[in-house]
């Protein structure tokens, strides 16, 4: 039993579809989330960057006094998660290993042909390739970096003709190379679900945000992390708040906000200094 509330961290709003599913598979838990919107995207950003700003943003929530960290952006994940892992005091979950996970079930029925989509930056660290390639040496993967989706769900088209358009412009090479699962390698994508269901019937579609909730829940599960009772919070934290964040924070989440707070990212930047 462990009251401290939960951290997850994402470069903006998409994160907060994977707050939803912990929220939802975790009712008791205080969950307090950041979204570092001032420096949003990370997808087009190097790794010593990103690294950079994923360190400011975990001192920030070790300062909020959470028992675990759990970095919901794909593209942190794959730049930092490594780094996170070794010099923080508390637990580390990242978002591609739970989606590698679910490879294994999908193996038994006959499906190794793997696609993986993301930011240009997870896709240039291949870093869901080689996890795949070291659990599964036999299967077969296709990565393709799906930049213009980001903006498109931000803009509130993913049901709209000209996304499908796009969707086929990207994906219709995975589509040749007989691919059986797609993982959603960015936080954004789980909102493209319904559309890249129609335009693409042949690909089973793998949500790392539904995955990494239950791995969170197993990691607090195992260490006897878990908060047993009461209605958790939500709070979240962001580096920019812009009106247009409560439409996204609706088109992305959803759920009840316990508090909306702005934390300016130069004021990370200067805490870390201190
Ligand atoms: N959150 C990012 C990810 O999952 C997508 C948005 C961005 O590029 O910052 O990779």
């Amino acid at each position: 039993m462990d009251d401290r509330p939960i951290g997850i961290f994402d470069s903006g709003v998409g994160g907060l579809t994977v707050l939803s599913e912990i929220a939802k598979r975790l009712p008791h838990e205080n969950l307090i989330y950041f979204g570092d919107t001032a420096r949003a995207p990370y997808g087009p950003k190097s790794r010593l960057t990103v690294l950079g700003y994923a360190r400011q943003i975990s001192r920030f929530l070790l300062r909020q006094n959470v028992k675990m960290i759990v970095v919901a952006c794909n593209t942190a994940t794959a730049l930092a998660l490594d780094f996170l892992q070794k010099e923080l005091p508390v637990p580390v979950l990242g978002v591609i290993d739970p989606a590698i996970a679910t490879l294994g079930h999908f193996g038994r029925q006959g499906k190794q042909r793997v696609g993986v989509i993301g930011t240009r930056s997870t896709v240039r660290s291949s870093v869901y390739l080689y996890r795949i390639r070291d659990a599964f040496p036999h299967y077969s993967v296709f990565q393709k970096a799906c930049p213009l989706f980001v903006s498109l769900v931000e803009e509130g088209w993913a049901e709209k003709k000209v996304t499908a358009h796009i969707a086929h412009e990207y994906l219709d090479e995975l589509v040749r190379e007989d691919v059986e699962l797609l993982i959603l390698g960015c936080t954004h994508y789980p909102l493209l679900k319904n559309m890249l269901r129609q335009e693409f019937p042949g690909f089973e579609l793998i949500d790392g945000g539904i995955e990494t909730a239950k791995d969170v829940e197993h990691y607090l599960q195992t260490n006897h992390l878990q908060r047993l009772q009461g209605k958790g919070d939500v709070k979240i934290f962001i580096s920019d708040l812009t009106d247009y964040f409560q439409t996204l924070e609706k088109l992305f989440f959803g759920g009840e906000i316990a508090g909306i707070a702005e934390v300016p990212w130069d004021d990370l930047a200067r805490d870390e200094n201190s």
